[in-house]
């Protein structure tokens, strides 16, 4: 069997479990690969004295794996933009390919990136970026290779969805948070999990290999879960809802939605089960209709399950000598369409609607004409009287679908009554139809 050699770059909790887990299951990997695949050399920009490398070349200089001319992959698990990029870039022009679990690097810079790539005739893989060791990228782009893919909606962040869960069974946002990081789930930046950037960046490369189409995360909509109250979630649970943290792309005629935000999900679907640091992302292709893709989104060994089937992947092209290889976005470059974001105005949702009233007569038929002045059917309402507090009463609303603009006038409006105080309360629920 040939040797196909491979250099890490990083040797975090990403860095270190794929470390292990390649160790650990070589003759298997070698026997699914049809080649061995050996560790040559490590770097890590800090020592790491720690683990037992058994004698692989260690070194604090990252760039000593790309400009070592025996390793043939790279494994960028460094993070973050700028290095990475850099490193990257160097290594295609050195001519090696690239295996990265690096989010954040594929939704900023993936077109320079996969551009340079296909100029090198090399390949680099991300399957380890989105949703942890789920392989949803192959699922994406080969699986469902035969179908339209109309919509993308998943729970992509397992330190957000962990929150959460938590929430819900009472504990403290910070107090999880904290926990979260200690077991190794969160981003260096913990604000990437918690204000949806994170996801928005998976969501970024779902939806460009979903719908064929460029990489446009500065266009992605984000908004985070710090602000979702325990009041929300319990009075979400009395309507039969759930609130997640939901990435969502759908495909539209004029336009795509790329969005991500806490989102109403019904008790009765699948991915209201999904809780903790599980992901799941759900895929809506004319030809097969649902599918979901369920797994642990975060965690060492996890991710090194997706960082490894890559290596795989790439081993097989590097010792067969092949030039056949899947497309970066699964469609061929000049395949992608240039189909734009569409503004969050123009995005279609249901709505949850917190409105504070002053409990007296008249003021609920007041924000239903209101809403029925906006175009907006309500599903359901709940206002309850032991709720009442100096004066005000809680009104909770569930809409149907709409368009956003519809809603952004119908606050605008609501919150100049008279009879309502404070800002209104409105987290969007989708129903996956
Ligand atoms: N911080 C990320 C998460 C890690 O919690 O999902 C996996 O991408």
């Amino acid at each position: 069997m040939k040797d196909v050699s491979v250099g890490i770059c990083g040797l975090g909790t990403v860095g270190g479990g794929t470390f292990n887990v390649l160790t650990r299951n070589a003759a298997l990997i070698a026997g699914r690969a049809g080649c061995n695949i050996r560790i040559t050399r490590v770097a890590s920009r800090r020592n790491r004295d720690d683990i037992d490398l058994g004698g692989v070349a260690f070194s604090t200089e990252i760039f000593d794996v790309v400009n070592d001319p025996a390793v043939d992959v790279v494994v960028e698990l460094i993070g973050g933009y700028d290095t990475a990029r850099e490193l990257v870039l160097t290594a295609i022009a050195n001519g090696k390919h690239v295996v990265t679990a690096n989010k954040a690097l594929i939704a900023v810079h993936g077109n320079e990136i996969f551009a340079a790539a296909e100029k090198a005739g090399v390949v680099v893989a991300y399957e380890a970026g989105v949703a942890g060791g789920i392989p949803v990228m192959k699922a994406i782009r080969e699986g469902l290779a035969g179908n339209r893919i109309d919509w993308i909606a998943g729970i992509i962040n397992g330190t957000g969805n962990y929150i959460l869960t938590e929430m819900r069974a009472g504990r403290a946002f910070a107090d999880v948070l904290k926990e979260a990081q200690d077991l190794g789930y969160a981003e260096a930046d913990p604000t990437f999990d918690v204000e949806g950037i994170d996801a928005a960046h998976k969501l970024t490369i779902l939806a460009s290999a979903g719908f064929g189409v460029p990489l446009q995360f500065e266009k992605a909509f984000t908004e985070g879960i710090s602000s979702i109250t325990p009041y929300d979630i319990a009075h979400a649970e009395q309507l039969g809802y759930r609130i997640k943290h939901l990435g969502i792309a759908r495909r539209r005629d004029e336009g795509i939605e790329l969005r991500v935000h806490p989102t109403l999900v019904p008790q009765s679907h699948l991915i209201a089960q999904v809780d903790g640091v599980l992901n799941a992302v759900l895929v809506d292709g004319d030809a097969v209709g649902q599918t979901m893709y369920y797994g642990p989104g975060a965690g060492d060994e996890a991710t090194a399950s997706a960082v490894i089937a890559d290596i795989v992947d790439v081993a097989r092209i590097v010792a067969s000598g092949s030039s056949l290889r899947v497309p970066h976005l699964g469609f061929a470059p000049d395949a992608l369409e240039k189909l734009d974001v569409l503004s969050m105005e123009d995005i279609q949702s249901a709505y949850y609607l917190r409105i504070t009233a002053l409990d007296r007569p008249g003021v609920l038929a007041k924000i239903a004409s209101i809403l029925s002045e906006h175009g907006i059917n309500i599903e359901s309402i709940m206002q309850k009287e032991s709720e009442v507090q100096d004066g005000r009463i809680p009104v909770i609303i569930l809409t149907h679908t709409v368009q956003e603009r519809q809603v952004n006038r119908a606050i605008a409006e609501l919150e100049a009554l008279a009879d309502t105080d404070g800002p209104v309360v409105r987290i969007r629920a989708e129903n996956f139809n």
